[in-house]
């Protein structure tokens, strides 16, 4: 009865072990959807206390979706799942053996190049490479290694909450090999995930489109059109989005929406996104300044205890 809650699917384009670096939210989101569906996952960090973090943000979760899978073995659900994951501060030693690295560390261009260009030296010639940024260039992040693990080399972006959330996006780079591609669309089925592919452009496709769909939002209170509370209302029971702009605002962080959008303001001035979409927002910026980032700070366009009540 050992596997009896793991996917038995074993069509993931030779992909078995999976190595995960950075175990905050979304790395945390990462390993546990893969060590659902049967992959073996090493999650890897600088601190031990990261680590500790990241297994916490898993526990948690695994409840909740051993709730409904499991209602009658909630502990022996986590337990077969948590086997999947082991932990390590040691980089090198944490891609040894992977056939897949999904990077969910800061969004630095510098740390993410200087991560990829280490492990590019350490890891197997055929282990493919991913990052899940939503704000950097892939081809640019790829550019920290080789020629031919260039080849090797994609974006893989996932989306907040992550074992809730069934989009991925793959972000093919020009280097990027139909047979990598082909392997993360399938590995990204396995772990439960609807794969789309995107060209390597700001914001792909969702933040493409979410991020200036927010920021409008912002520029609506500013002018006095209407109250957020309101426009959230108009969102859900209009456009039957589940939260409005400003609950989203609050769950994603008004200082990761404020960094995207500045990020952006570079790659205007090449003519890659319209400058009238990311222009700078005084009210967004004067609440990240405060402080006042959303959910993560407890406070945002709205209290947030009274909004994520129930949410993680
Ligand atoms: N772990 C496991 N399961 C979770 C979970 C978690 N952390 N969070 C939610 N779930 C599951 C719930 O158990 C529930 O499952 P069920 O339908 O099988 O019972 C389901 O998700 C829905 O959750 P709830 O019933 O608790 O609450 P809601 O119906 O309000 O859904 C939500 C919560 C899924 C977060 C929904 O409000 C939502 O989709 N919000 C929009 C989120 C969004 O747009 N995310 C993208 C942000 S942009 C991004 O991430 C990109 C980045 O680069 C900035």
């Amino acid at each position: 009865t050992l596997h009896r809650h793991l996917s038995t699917s074993s069509s993931s384009g030779g992909i078995e072990r999976m190595t995960v670096f950075g175990a905050g939210l979304m790395g945390a989101g990462i390993a546990q959807v893969g060590a659902q569906n049967g992959l073996k996952v090493i999650l890897s960090d600088v601190t031990d206390q990261a680590l500790q973090n990241g297994l916490q943000i898993i526990t948690k979760s695994l409840g909740r979706v051993a709730k409904k899978k499991a209602p009658d073995d909630i502990e022996g659900f986590t337990r077969e799942i948590m086997a999947n994951i082991e932990t390590t501060t040691d980089s090198a030693k944490a891609v040894e053996e992977a056939d897949l690295v999904v990077e969910a560390i800061i969004e630095s261009l510098k740390v993410k190049r200087d991560l990829f260009g280490f492990l590019d030296t350490k890891a197997k010639e055929k282990c493919i490479f991913a990052t899940n940024t939503s704000s950097l260039s892939v081809t640019e992040i790829a550019e920290s290694c080789g020629q031919s693990r260039q080849a090797n080399f994609a974006g893989l972006h996932f989306f907040n909450p992550v074992p809730a959330m069934k989009l991925v996006e793959i972000i093919r780079t020009p280097h990027t090999s139909d047979s990598t591609y082909e392997a993360l669309r399938a590995v990204t089925t396995r772990m439960g995930k609807a794969p789309v592919t995107c060209k390597d452009t700001p914001g792909f496709i969702v933040n493409r489109l979410l991020v200036p769909y927010m920021l409008e939002a912002i520029r609506m209170i500013e002018r006095g059109d209407a109250t957020p509370e309101d426009i959230d209302q108009a969102m859900e029971l209009g456009a039957g989005y589940p939260m409005g702009p400003f609950k989203l605002l609050d769950f994603v962080g008004l200082d990761t929406t404020a960094y995207i959008s500045s990020g952006w303001r570079e790659k205007a001035a090449q003519g890659q996104i319209s400058e009238e979409l990311v222009r700078p927002i005084p009210i967004l910026d004067e609440m990240v300044k405060q402080g006042r980032l959303g959910r993560k700070s407890g406070k945002g366009f709205y209290d947030v205890s009274s909004v994520f009540g129930g949410l993680d």
